[in-house]
């Protein structure tokens, strides 16, 4: 099949290459087939090749998604494939992107758990049964891997918008009853840039590949701003 890769960086373009089809083949093996057969310059970056780590996310014909787990039969078309890096992100070198602004993204919305408890109390727990975890059963599979923050146009159009990633850790914390920064964080994702610049569009929750619902996770987020507001918490 042929294979254009992107090539160097913001202003780069597409090289084509030519790749040896097989069965059960990923996109992620077509892309080691040019770095170790064809041209071993070609930049990309993987680690667990089975979905855990999502540090293989590309855009490959036009859609995010992770290259270890797309089987090429399910996305080749004409025999032909196009393989770029991440969109939304600064892009380093061929297929690499910068993760440095959506990471800092989730420290701006305050995506650190802060328990209240010192050493000396108890383990803190959560029941099964409790109503504020079972909303965020889906929510804190999340790998990071920013997939959704490539799909998201808000972010294309807003480069401060926080973002499907960071709002999504958001409202887990803010579920969490161990967590003692509730109102803190609530404050973090209400300004411009946070839950209320989001339309809803669902694109990440479309190409989300671990199955979540960025989406609802801010729509969850707005609800609780706007409690907040209304008890006089703000
Ligand atoms: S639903 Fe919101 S966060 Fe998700 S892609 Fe659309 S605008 Fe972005
Ligand atoms: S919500 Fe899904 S697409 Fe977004 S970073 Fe987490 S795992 Fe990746
Ligand atoms: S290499 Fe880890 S998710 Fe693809």
């Amino acid at each position: 099949m042929q294979v254009s890769v992107w090539r160097g960086k913001a202003d780069g373009a597409f090289q084509e290459f030519e790749v040896p089809r097989h069965v059960s083949q990923t996109v992620l093996d077509a892309v080691t087939h040019i770095q170790r057969s064809l041209d071993s310059t070609l930049a990309y970056r993987f680690a667990c090749r089975v979905g855990m780590c999502g540090s293989c996310a590309m855009t490959v014909n036009g859609v995010a998604r992770w290259t270890c787990r797309t089987h090429v039969d399910k996305v080749v078309k004409n025999d032909q494939m196009e393989i770029a890096p991440l969109r939304n992100l600064p892009v380093i070198r061929d297929l690499v992107t910068d993760m440095s602004e959506f990471f800092d993204k989730w420290a701006k919305a305050k995506g650190k758990f802060e328990g209240g408890l010192t050493r000396n109390d108890d383990f803190a727990r959560v029941s099964s049964e409790s109503e504020n975890r079972k909303q965020v059963d889906a929510g804190i599979e999340c790998i990071g891997c920013a997939v959704c923050y490539s799909s998201c146009d808000v972010v294309s159009w807003n480069p401060d918008y926080l973002g499907p990633a960071a709002l999504n850790r958001a409202w887990t914390l803010v579920k969490d009853e161990r967590d003692s920064r509730k109102i803190e964080r609530l404050r973090a994702v209400a300004g411009d840039a946070g839950c209320h610049s989001c339309h809803t569009h669902m694109s990440c929750t479309e190409h989300c590949p671990k199955q979540i619902s960025p989406t609802a996770g801010i729509a969850g987020l707005k609800r609780e701003v706007s409690l907040a507001v209304l008890r006089g918490a703000f």
